[in-house]
């Protein structure tokens, strides 16, 4: 029977496009997929989508349409996320979304079974909420009064919830993390324990009420389980977990590893575990936390404005070569910087000049010096072979022991040592002065073209992990039969039969002009921001220091809020200037719920001729910006300002 093995992604929140460094993650794991297929396994690799919480409800108003509606266009619609899997060859076997009817009952059922064994009991949250990463933080956490994550300023935050009991797991996990290698690499295993179990785990929210798009607890009508307990589960309820969808629970669970990127290290090293325990799961073999790709130093992020299209890069580049450079570049466990210039440095230095010219000037040799197929009788020259031949048999191995380490760098670093080594010698055996004297030399030729075209098979099988299309192409040229393009046969040198008949195909790697592509590169992505940011330069009035003179505005602390009965725009506010009450309408409510505001200080106009909206009085306005993408944000002033205080 074939041993098992189940990997999986992060599911991806679906609340823009995807980028580059979400495409990096799906790639790594669909390299270890494919290699664990190609070794020998029965393997499940999952990926999917995380569609509940709070940001995308916000975006889905903020877009006119149902978070359904929006959750569907990012996941199906074109240039979403499914395409872009199918685009870069991804062998998933699986896709969960956490929308999916089957998911949503596991996890009401989970969460009941959780509340009913005692691990999640009912309370009230006071903290901090930091809304972009949808998490809850401690004053402790916070670094300088923000997310520790994302950098973002935090809100307060207070609603009767739901807990979970992670502090009575504390010392079951740091035993985990420190004596076990659950995680890797090890380096986050100081990390998690000196920054979140030492300082004292807390017991963690695990319902809101302040939103309705998640899964609804459903002996507690109002409350929603917060979006991580729903996240994660969907490891186990995508093999079958309390649903029916799916048989795979008791052959593939526990898996066998997550990739997950570093800022999710602390959910799934921390948060997951705890909560197997309370569900008496067996825990997932292994965690690795990979490092980000970074751009200019940061991070990419939609609000950064920095993120890179994968699909603009597959287009130009070609998908294999797009997924090479992503492992061969960057040390899957640290952070790597994204360049285009390190992407064509990468492709021309060793697709173009190292693979592509080894596998042309070999197949162009043996069409050139035996019409396309090998003599079986061929010549070894032991002095002049050993070490090519000692680095083809012994590559299987040397590149298994890194690909068990999920280091694929590295793992690619043994295969073009042995195509560097294969192109030198060309050069030591001058097969151009061998073919002068067909008759003396040609039985020496043959092998020397033989022992080129073993590297090349060699190297093809096992790099089918992180280029399938390009491997195949590579076999097929070299006249590789279905047996000898196996895993089994990369290890064995002189599995390619001695008559090999090579097909002459397409150069697979032209070389790039560097400097060309990079100002085609510029040249789109100037295009696209333009198109993306639709920003016509304003065209305005001016007006005199007089006429602004005319406009007062002033601090105004929201002291009471509501929602207008039979509006979904307006709310009704009352705010205190210091010297009066005010009361005003604003059309916020899609942007702010009533108790988000309270307490904050705003900026009023606060002359404004009064109006009626929905036939309440409204005597003043308050402002707000609105983003090119329709969301507005209301002006926030220093809590520290003076009510009524002038703003000039
Ligand atoms: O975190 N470089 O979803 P997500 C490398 N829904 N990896 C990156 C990256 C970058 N520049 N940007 C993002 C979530 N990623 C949750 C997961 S799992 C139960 C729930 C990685 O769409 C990021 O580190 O925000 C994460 O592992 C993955 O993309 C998904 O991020």
């Amino acid at each position: 029977m074939k041993e098992k093995f189940y990997i999986t992604t992060p599911i991806y929140y679906p609340s823009d496009k995807l980028h580059i460094g979400h495409t990096y993650c799906t790639v790594a794991t669909d390299a270890m997929a494919r290699y664990k297929r190609m070794t020998g396994h029965d393997v499940i690799f999952l990926t999917g989508t995380d569609e509940h919480g709070q940001k995308i409800e916000d975006k889905a108003k903020a877009a006119g349409v149902s978070p359904q509606q929006f959750v569907d266009n990012i996941v199906l619609g074109e240039r979403g996320v499914q395409d872009l899997w199918r685009l870069m060859n991804i062998s998933n076997d699986r896709f969960i979304r956490t929308t999916d009817d089957y998911h949503v009952e596991a996890i009401q059922k989970i969460f009941k079974k959780m509340y009913e064994n005692g691990d999640i009991y009912k309370g009230s949250y006071k903290g901090k909420y930091c809304k972009p990463c949808e998490s809850f933080w401690t004053e402790s956490q916070l670094v300088d009064g923000k997310c520790p994550d994302c950098g973002r300023p935090v809100e307060d935050a207070e609603e009767e919830a739901y807990f979970f009991r992670l502090s009575k797991y504390a010392d079951r996990v740091k035993d985990l993390l420190e004596n076990t290698d659950f995680l890797e690499p090890r380096s986050r295993v100081h990390e998690m324990v000196n920054n979140f179990i030492k300082p004292g785990l807390e017991d963690l929210c695990v319902s809101r009420t302040s939103f309705t798009w998640g899964v609804p607890v459903d002996f507690d009508p109002g409350h929603v389980v917060y979006v991580w307990v729903d996240a994660l589960f969907n490891y186990t309820t995508a093999l079958g977990f309390m649903n029916g969808k799916y048989d795979d629970y008791k052959d593939f669970w526990p898996a066998d590893v997550h990739f997950v990127g570093k800022e999710i290290v602390r959910f799934h090293s921390i948060i997951w575990p705890a909560m197997l325990m309370s569900m008496d799961m067996p825990l997932p073999k292994k965690v690795f936390g990979h490092g980000w790709l970074l751009l200019d130093g940061g991070k990419m992020s939609k609000s950064k404005g920095n993120v890179v299209d994968p699909y603009v890069l597959a287009e130009k580049f070609g998908v294999d070569a797009l997924r090479f450079f992503l492992l061969r570049t960057f040390p899957f466990g640290s952070d790597g910087n994204f360049s285009n210039e390190a992407l064509i440095s990468t492709i021309n230095t060793d697709l173009a000049n190292d693979l592509g010219n080894l596998l042309s000037r070999t197949v162009s040799m043996v069409e050139k010096y035996f019409g396309g197929t090998l003599p079986t009788e061929q010549t070894e020259d032991v002095e002049k072979d050993s070490e090519l031949v000692g680095l083809i048999s012994g590559l299987r191995a040397l590149y298994e022991e890194q690909m068990e380490k999920y280091a694929f760098q590295n793992a690619l670093a043994e295969i073009f040592n042995v195509i560097s080594r294969a192109n030198k010698y060309i050069d030591e055996n001058a097969p151009w002065v061998l073919a002068k004297d067909m008759e003396t030399n040609g039985k020496r030729l043959a092998r020397v073209m033989y022992n080129l075209l073993e590297v090349l098979r060699v190297s093809a099988i096992l790099l089918t992990p992180f280029m399938p299309t390009t491997s195949t192409e590579i076999l097929r040229q070299i006249g590789a039969c279905d047996c000898c393009s196996t895993w089994e046969s990369a290890g064995v040198y002189a599995s390619l039969k001695a008559d090999a008949s090579v097909v002459r195909g397409e150069n697979l790697f032209p070389r790039i002009d560097e400097a060309k592509m990079l100002a085609e590169l510029e040249a789109e992505r100037e295009a696209a921001m333009k198109a993306n940011a639709k920003v016509e330069v304003p065209v305005e009035e001016e007006i005199t220091i007089d006429e602004f003179a005319k406009v007062s505005l002033r601090c105004a602390e929201v002291i009471a809020c509501e929602k207008v009965e039979k509006s979904k725009k307006l709310l009704k506010l009352q705010v205190s200037l210091g010297y009066e009450m005010r009361q005003v309408v604003s059309g916020i409510a899609e942007a702010y719920s009533p108790e988000a505001l309270i307490g904050k200080k705003v900026i009023l106009v606060s002359n404004l001729k009064p109006a009626k909206l929905m036939g309440i009085d409204s005597y003043g306005m308050i402002l707000a910006t609105k983003s090119s993408d329709g969301v507005l944000r209301v002006a926030f002033l220093d809590p520290e300002t003076e009510n009524g205080a002038e703003v000039r």
